[in-house]
């Protein structure tokens, strides 16, 4: 509790500290995707699964902290946040979320916790954070939402709970029709059906989601979005991984806001980054297989609300390469502040048999034809973005 004290003190104070070359053995100014990639310590960055808020001149990177082996998979310490100004050299600003010691909590040591991402609410002053939590010992068939807060952006951040969004909640873009609880014959149905597993099953794509009508959505995979009015949504993988669903969050941004749209049934779409350029949606996703990786996928939309066009996959290059998104898969998409048309894509490259050696690939996005596109880059600075104007 006192090192969290002191951080904090730190930080309202001075602000994160800014980073000179002093702080990082060979100063290194660059990204190269899929390297170890060190923090102020000389330790690697331990934020899988992660996104980036902007707060005030920094940048806070937030994600999964891992351990060696496959008990890394699972949480054991919490969310790891670390801060910058520059977005090459990171500062460890330490556990902003601790899983608990208490058994009965529902963060408790060996829960599973991903995909934390956070906003800041500009109306109440808070940092909110969601995650995907599944309690202990249940596998990934909670899949919850984690909602914590906190009044500084690197913590601590206080669990509040866990929920499904949208109980007893229609989503906007079904016909009529389908809006109402399945009988007991379809529900029998329904679960008759094997809905996981590869080759890819059938899917009943009007059935799940009013199976889960009173019960609350499925919230595995996501990512948190504000736009420019402020508005935030969550969008999350839904109905046993099956479809999208994005979800309007309250104006505290504590809970779901009671307006959601269902987007892309059936096609099994994970790990959402969303982006907003030149007033248009694009959401860049994976298939579902799990740590493996698979081809990345992209959507346009010129309302948040849809509808939503798949445009195929965004990544350039061999095919083998960009049949697996360069060897990861996609986390966030951060805009960089100050640079017009500069977002970077953020993915993960898993190692799920020593979790803590999982990799960042951060790749520049590119406009092509006014769409969202990556190449694979070696090594790569933010320079690389002077050419995104031209285009
Ligand atoms: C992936 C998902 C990861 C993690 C993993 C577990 O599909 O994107 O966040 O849940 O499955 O197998």
């Amino acid at each position: 509790m006192d090192s969290d004290i002191n951080r904090n003190t730190n930080l309202v104070s001075h602000g994160p500290v800014m980073m000179t070359a002093r702080h990082v053995p060979g100063g290194r100014a660059s990204f190269r995707p899929g390297e170890v990639w060190n923090d102020n310590h000389g330790v690697p960055i331990n934020a899988h699964g992660g996104g980036v808020l902007f707060h005030e001149h920094s940048y806070y990177w937030f994600g999964e902290h891992k351990i060696e082996g496959e008990a890394g998979n699972r949480a054991q310490v919490g969310v790891h946040v670390y801060a910058s100004r520059n977005l090459y050299h990171w500062n460890d600003e330490g556990i902003a979320l601790t899983v608990e010691d208490d058994p009965a909590s529902e963060i408790t040591r060996g829960c599973i916790l991903e995909r934390p991402k956070v906003i800041h609410n500009q109306r109440t002053g808070k940092f909110v954070m969601w995650f995907h939590l599944e309690v202990k010992d249940t596998g990934y068939s909670g899949a919850r939402s984690g909602v914590a807060v906190a009044d500084q952006p690197t913590g601590p951040y206080r669990f509040l709970g866990s929920l499904r969004p949208n109980t007893y909640v229609w989503p906007e873009n079904v016909p009529a029709e389908f809006k109402r609880p399945l009988n007991e014959e379809e529900l029998a149905h329904v679960e008759s059906l094997e809905l996981g597993g590869a080759p890819r099953p059938y899917f009943p794509k009007q059935s799940i989601f009013r199976r889960d009508f009173a019960s609350g959505q499925m919230a595995r995979d996501m990512t948190l979005f504000v736009d420019d009015d402020r508005i935030a949504y969550h969008v999350h993988a839904a109905e046993d991984n099956g479809t999208l669903h994005i979800s309007q969050l309250s104006h505290d941004y504590l809970r779901p806001g009671g307006r959601y749209i269902r987007i892309f049934p059936g096609r099994f779409h994970e790990a959402p980054a969303l982006m907003k350029w030149q007033k248009r949606y694009f959401l860049i996703t994976s298939d579902c297989t799990g740590w493996a990786p698979n081809a990345a996928r992209i959507g346009a939309a010129d309302s948040i609300w849809g509808p939503w066009e798949e445009l195929g996959n965004p990544c350039l290059g061999s095919g083998a390469t960009i049949a697996n998104t360069f060897e990861s898969q996609p986390t966030f998409i951060l805009p960089v502040r100050g640079l017009p048309d500069a977002f970077i894509f953020m993915a993960d490259r898993w190692r799920p048999k020593n979790a803590i050696d999982g990799r960042y690939v951060w790749l520049p996005i590119q406009f092509r034809h006014g769409i969202p596109m990556i190449t694979w880059q070696d090594e790569w600075d933010l320079s690389f973005f002077s050419g995104n104007r031209q285009k």
